[in-house]
C-alpha cells in the first residue's frame, strides 16, 4: 500500500464577500495524496481548485478542516521555523509564469530566491552553481542566468518557474494550471518535463487543470471538483473509462479528439445540477461505486449509479 504524503480532511475555505454573502470556495473536501503520485484536480473555472491548492500550503488560513503533511498538521499554531519548513517542502507552480516572475529580477535571482531564504548555499559560488544546475535540469542553460523574464517565451518562463520551485528541494509541488496559458505544441513538453522530474526526484504532484484533455497523461488519479466539492475521484483510466457522475461525463464529452469520425458524432453533454433533488433526509457523501472509485451522491443515486456501472 502506498504511503500517504498529504491527508486533506474536510477542508473548508469560505470567503466573506460583504455581510450576508459567503463564497464557499472549498466546501468540505477530503482526499489523500500518496507519495510519488500525481493527483489531477479538474473542474471548470471558479470551482475552487486554486483555493484548494493555496489552502493546502497555507497561503490561506483554512476556515475548517485539516491538512496533514507526513502526518504533521500544516495548519494550527506554528512557530516561524515550522512554517518555513513547510514552505520549503511544499512549492507551487503557477498558470501564468510571467505574472509570477518579478520582471525586475534576473533569472538567477528568481531561481535563487528560495535558496537565499532557506540558506541552502554556503557561498555565492555554490549559489550560482546551484542555479546553473537547475537551469540545466529544466532544459535551459547557463547563458540564461543573467537575463530577465521578458526575454523568454511562455514555455521557457514556465521552465524558470519550475526551476524556482525545485531550488528548495521540495517533496510536494502544486502545479496550478501550469500549461493552460501555453501553446498546445509546448504543453506536452512541460508535461513531459514534470514527469521526468517526478521520476528523478520522487516528487509528489497536485496537478490542477480546468479540463480533462491533458490531465490523463500526467495523473495517476483524478479528482473532479464542482462548486467547492469533489464529485468524483478514481484512477485516471477508471475515470475516463467508467465515469459515473453526470458532471464528469459532461467534462469528458467536452474533450475534442483528432478523429473526424468521433468529432462528427461527439455530443456535448450539458450538466444540469438540478437533476440532484436532495431532500433534508438525504445523506450526500462520497460513496465507493467500485474499488477506489468515489462518487458524491445520495443513497438513492448510489443505487442507480451502481446499477448503471454494473450494466457496462
Ligand atoms: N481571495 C478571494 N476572495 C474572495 N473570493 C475568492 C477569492 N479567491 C477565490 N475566490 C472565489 O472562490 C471561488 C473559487 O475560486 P478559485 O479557487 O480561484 O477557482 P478555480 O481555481 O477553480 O478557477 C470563486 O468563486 C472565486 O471568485
Ligand atoms: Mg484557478
Amino acid at each position: 500500500m502506498a504511503e500517504k504524503l498529504i491527508e486533506i480532511k474536510n477542508l473548508k475555505q469560505y470567503f466573506n464577500v460583504g455581510k450576508p454573502n459567503m463564497v464557499k470556495a472549498v466546501d468540505g473536501v477530503t482526499f489523500d495524496i500518496y507519495k510519488g503520485e500525481t493527483l489531477g484536480l479538474v473542474g471548470e473555472s471558479g470551482c475552487g481548485k486554486s483555493t484548494t491548492g493555496r489552502t493546502i500550503i497555507r497561503l490561506y488560513e483554512a476556515t475548517g478542516g485539516q491538512v496533514l503533511f507526513n502526518g504533521e498538521n500544516v495548519h494550527g499554531k506554528k512557530s516561524k521555523a515550522e512554517l518555513k519548513k513547510f514552505n520549503r517542502k511544499m512549492q507551487m507552480i503557477f498558470q501564468d509564469p510571467y505574472a509570477s516572475l518579478d520582471p525586475r529580477m534576473t533569472v538567477a535571482d528568481i531561481i535563487a530566491e528560495g535558496i537565499d531564504i532557506h540558506g541552502l548555499a554556503k557561498s555565492k559560488k555554490e549559489r550560482m552553481e546551484r542555479v546553473y544546475e537547475l537551469l540545466e535540469t529544466v532544459g535551459l542553460n547557463k547563458e540564461h542566468a543573467n537575463r530577465y523574464p521578458h526575454e523568454f517565451s511562455g514555455g521557457q518562463r514556465q521552465r524558470i518557474g519550475i526551476a524556482r520551485a525545485l531550488a528548495v528541494k521540495p517533496e510536494f509541488i502544486i502545479a496550478d494550471e501550469p500549461i493552460s496559458a501555453l501553446d498546445v505544441s509546448i504543453q506536452a513538453q512541460i508535461v513531459n518535463l514534470l514527469k521526468k522530474l517526478q521520476r528523478e526526484k520522487g516528487l509528489t504532484y497536485l496537478f490542477i487543470a480546468h479540463d480533462l484533455s491533458m490531465v490523463k497523461y500526467i495523473s495517476d488519479r483524478i479528482g473532479v471538483m464542482y462548486y467547492g466539492k469533489i464529485v468524483e475521484m478514481a484512477s485516471s483510466d477508471e475515470l475516463y473509462e467508467n465515469p459515473v457522475h453526470p458532471y464528469t461525463k459532461s467534462l469528458l464529452s467536452a474533450i475534442p479528439l483528432p478523429d473526424p469520425d468521433y468529432e462528427r458524432t461527439r455530443v456535448r453533454k450539458i450538466y444540469d445540477p438540478s437533476q440532484h433533488q436532495y431532500g433534508p433526509e438525504d445523506k450526500v457523501e462520497l460513496r465507493e461505486v467500485a474499488p477506489n472509485h468515489l462518487v458524491l451522491c445520495s443513497e438513492r443515486e448510489f443505487e442507480q449509479y451502481k446499477k448503471e456501472y454494473e450494466k457496462k
